[in-house]
């Protein structure tokens, strides 16, 4: 999607003048309208007063007051809508990581080359606005959510026997309801099949794994979507309601026969292997290896797309963040494995 520089307002914070002075000129060139602040509290107060008007925010992580991370805080709470690329002196995935973690959409090293800065700007603006138009898009899924779990419904009574367009049939009324996760679960099939294909998985055993992987989040269906795509912070019992999909889609595939063997992926896939996971607080082996590997395929599809609440992590991110949480979220062979044979690029 093309980005019309021309409309789109972006605003840059820096406490060094010469810097400030650099982006404004070479963003203008691009023919982007630039506002420049120079310090964090003069961003906000910018904000405050007319936030509707501004696409983009460039935000340097290193100020005097408040600082670029306490900024991007402020900025995630309050301006949702709003995308941020950070700007750090140092050049360390380190800091660059943490600032992707707490929300900005991307970052970039100083000093900032003109390639790099315009490439960067106008890929986010893309994606925003791609983000944008899927939002605009949700309305029209709203219209027909009680279409779809009707349908739903009546597959669930009519079911005789299950084959592989059944549950992707059941995937699909999943999807439709989340247009942010289109063609996450069939992903997570793939990864997963990749993973377990490379353990030696017997016939068997990669039927269960894919129909689990398939299923996983069925349970979302009982989620409102206004709560599944809400692009702020979840309230307390929003999350509660968020973290019962487990257990409620284990609840639903439990009246139907052929979907027995799914149960253990659909209601596990949330546990870690630190125990720290739900809804019940399995460690380690305690979670079958099937289930682990659906975990860590919905983990990583999740951090390479776009969802509601931020943009696409880039892959080798998504990847610093399996090796971060090896261990205690994630089955540490898994991901070595995953790594090893370059199951990321699938
Ligand atoms: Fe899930």
């Amino acid at each position: 999607m093309e980005n019309h520089s021309m409309d789109k307002h972006i605003v840059t914070t820096d406490d060094d003048q010469a810097i400030r002075k650099v982006l404004q000129i070479l963003l203008r060139k691009e023919g982007y309208q630039v506002t420049v602040c120079s310090t964090g509290d003069e961003l906000l107060a910018m904000l405050k007063a007319s936030a509707a008007t501004v696409d983009l925010v460039l935000l340097d992580i290193k100020m005097p007051g408040l600082s670029g991370m306490q900024v991007l805080e402020i900025i995630r709470r309050n301006y949702p809508r709003i995308p941020v690329i950070m700007l750090t002196a140092f050049n360390d995935l380190d800091t660059g990581m943490k600032a992707i973690r707490l929300g900005a959409s991307d970052y970039l090293a100083k000093p900032v080359h003109r390639e790099v800065l315009v490439d960067c700007v106008s890929r986010v603006l893309d994606a925003t606005a791609l983000i944008q138009d899927e939002v605009a898009e949700k309305d029209h899924f709203l219209v027909h959510q009680k279409e779809l779990e009707d349908k739903l419904q009546s597959a669930l009574g009519a079911l005789k026997s299950t084959t592989l367009a059944t549950l992707e049939a059941f995937t699909e009324t999943i999807e439709q309801k989340d247009p942010y996760t289109k063609g996450h679960c069939s992903r997570v099939r793939n990864i997963s099949l990749a993973i377990a294909r490379a353990l030696n998985f017997s016939k068997e055993s990669l039927h269960t794994l894919e129909g689990g992987a398939l299923l996983h989040d069925i349970g979302k269906i009982g989620i409102p979507e206004e709560i599944l795509n809400k692009p702020s912070k979840l309230s307390e019992s929003e999350y509660a309601l968020i973290r019962e999909h487990p257990v409620a889609g284990e609840r639903i595939v439990s009246h139907i026969d052929m979907f027995q063997a799914y149960r253990p992926i659909i209601r596990s896939h949330h546990e870690r292997m630190d125990g720290k996971g739900y809804p019940d607080g399995l460690k380690g082996d305690q979670i079958p290896l099937d289930v682990r590997i659906v975990s860590l395929a919905d983990a990583f599809d999740a951090m390479t797309t776009s969802r509601a609440y931020r943009s696409a992590l880039p892959i080798e991110i998504a990847v610093e963040e399996l090796k971060l949480f090896s261990g205690t979220q994630f089955d540490p062979d898994l991901v070595n494995l995953f790594i090893e044979k370059e199951i990321f690029l699938l």
